[in-house]
């Protein structure tokens, strides 16, 4: 049987105090949007339909980007999570099989959950509701069960005290037939104590027409939903936990764990170490037997095999480190193809150029790729050898085993195994420096200091 997702993404999360949409605040480098995306993924859906409202636009023009197949649609006036569901209804009107509602400030529900819900789903159960023992259950919805069925929902507001003192509670993610779930949401009123459509009604509308609901559990810190910046903190937090064992359980070492920062898709081989204070950013790829030492920041940028980064080091979008490479501290790589066994080890900034393999690029090497309108590239053969502070003018070429000497500025071709000089000549000045040196201390002690 297929499925389909609905996100439901329209709320305005005005606890966050911010202009930005909540489903658009970041965890790990990513909207709340796209985590709850990329957990419903593992249903492999045929269909994915957002629902947007608070800053549509915004949202939508993220749904794009990262799903383009994705339906939005919007939901003009916020009135109830089953309105919200119910603005989908078109976008279903030829679909058979399953749809599964995930709400898009909830990042975590993990693929597992997902699995034993649809296999509840497939044993014959009509709806199947997530539900977690809450350890605080607040406002969450009660879940109002009879053995091993579910009876219905009923939301705190409207909560009598026997049900206040229910724990197993709503999670908001649910799963039914699709036709069956827009039959039931097309009965919801909003005869309520918030005088809002209830996506939760839905469960006592299946039961009086004697379906069968159900509840699958899962543990609560799965349906964490963020509604301010200290949920917002709590989500990174859980998310960075997460991931340091994910990565040491596959075999990485993070020496100094606690300071190591990854993004929602950083993929790091075994066997490559990564020391303390290193931050992922978005689009990151280490292989095995790579180290990336302490305080380096990479972003969009593959590593290679048993290549060494940093300390210090910034990697760019486009950077790419083939085996061996080295990048030592305080270089930037931007937008650049470091061959195997390259070294650009102190001070450096290469950005849009391929360095050769084996080529060593020395302490203070600029390639200077803007001129203030344009980018414009530099390319270094194998084996060149590139002496300290030299800076090049591009779009430059330097061939393979060719050498600049320190300083030089580089504003042509350099061929293959030549040697590139610009810089003015010294000239020694015999006796020269004592006698300054004289002068200027005869100058200060004349000024009394
Ligand atoms: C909802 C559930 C509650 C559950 C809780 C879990 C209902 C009636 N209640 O309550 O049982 O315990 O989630 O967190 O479903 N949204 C829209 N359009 C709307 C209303 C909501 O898109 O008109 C979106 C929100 O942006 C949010 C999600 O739906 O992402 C849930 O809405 P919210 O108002 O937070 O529901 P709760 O009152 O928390
Ligand atoms: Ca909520």
């Amino acid at each position: 049987m297929q499925s389909a997702l609905v996100i439901l993404a329209a709320g305005m999360g005005s606890r966050m105090k911010s202009d930005l949409p909540k489903v658009l605040h970041e965890v790990a480098g990513a909207p709340l949007l796209v985590h709850a995306m990329r957990s419903g993924a593992a249903l492999d859906p045929a269909r994915v339909v957002v629902v947007t409202g608070h800053g549509a636009e915004a949202v939508e023009a993220v749904v794009a980007k990262h799903a383009p197949d994705a339906i939005c649609v919007r939901q003009a006036e916020q009135k109830g999570t089953a309105h919200a569901v119910d603005q989908a209804r078109a976008a279903f009107a030829d679909f058979e099989g399953d749809v599964t509602v995930l709400y898009g400030d909830t990042p975590f529900i993990s693929a597992d959950t997902l699995a034993r819900m649809q296999a509840r789903r497939r044993d014959g159960a009509d709806v199947i509701v997530l539900g977690f023992e809450a350890a605080n259950p607040g406002r969450y919805g009660r879940l109002v069960t009879n053995g091993t069925t579910l009876e219905k929902i009923v939301e705190a507001k409207d909560a009598n005290p026997q049900e206040l003192a229910i724990t197993l509670c709503n999670s908001g993610v649910i799963t039914a037939d699709c036709q069956t779930l827009f039959t039931l949401i097309s009965e919801v009123g909003n005869d309520n104590a918030s005088g809002e459509y209830y996506l939760t009604d839905v469960v006592g509308l299946a039961t009086t027409k004697g379906m069968r609901a159900e509840v699958v559990t899962c543990a609560e810190v799965e349906t964490l939903g963020v509604n301010s910046r200290i949920e917002l903190d709590r989500a990174e937090q859980i998310f960075q936990t997460r991931a340091r064992q994910a990565a040491m359980e596959n075999g990485v070492t993070l020496a100094g764990s606690d300071s190591i920062y990854f993004s929602f898709d950083t993929k790091i081989a075994p066997d490559a170490w990564i020391g303390p204070n290193v931050v992922f950013g978005p689009g990151v790829r280490i292989e095995a037997g790579a180290q990336i030492r302490a305080f380096s920041h990479l972003e969009g940028c593959h590593v290679g095999p048993d290549a060494q980064v940093g300390p210090f080091a910034r990697l760019r979008p486009g950077a790419t480190l083939a085996d061996g490479a080295r990048i030592g501290n305080f270089v930037e790589i931007k937008n650049a193809n470091i061959a195997a066994g390259a070294k650009v080890n102190h001070l450096s900034y290469i950005g849009d150029a391929s360095v050769g393999a084996a080529a060593n690029i020395g302490a203070g090497t600029i390639t200077c790729n803007y001129d203030g309108v344009m980018k414009h590239r530099t390319e270094i053969g194998e084996k060149a050898f590139v002496g300290s502070n030299t800076l090049l003018i591009a779009p430059v070429r330097m061939g393979a085993e060719s050498m600049t000497a320190s300083g030089t500025v580089v504003t042509k071709n350099v061929p293959d195994g030549a040697m590139a000089i610009g810089r003015a000549e010294t000239v020694n000045k015999p006796g020269f420096a004592r006698k300054l040196m004289q002068l200027l201390r005869a100058k200060k002690a004349k000024r009394g200091r």
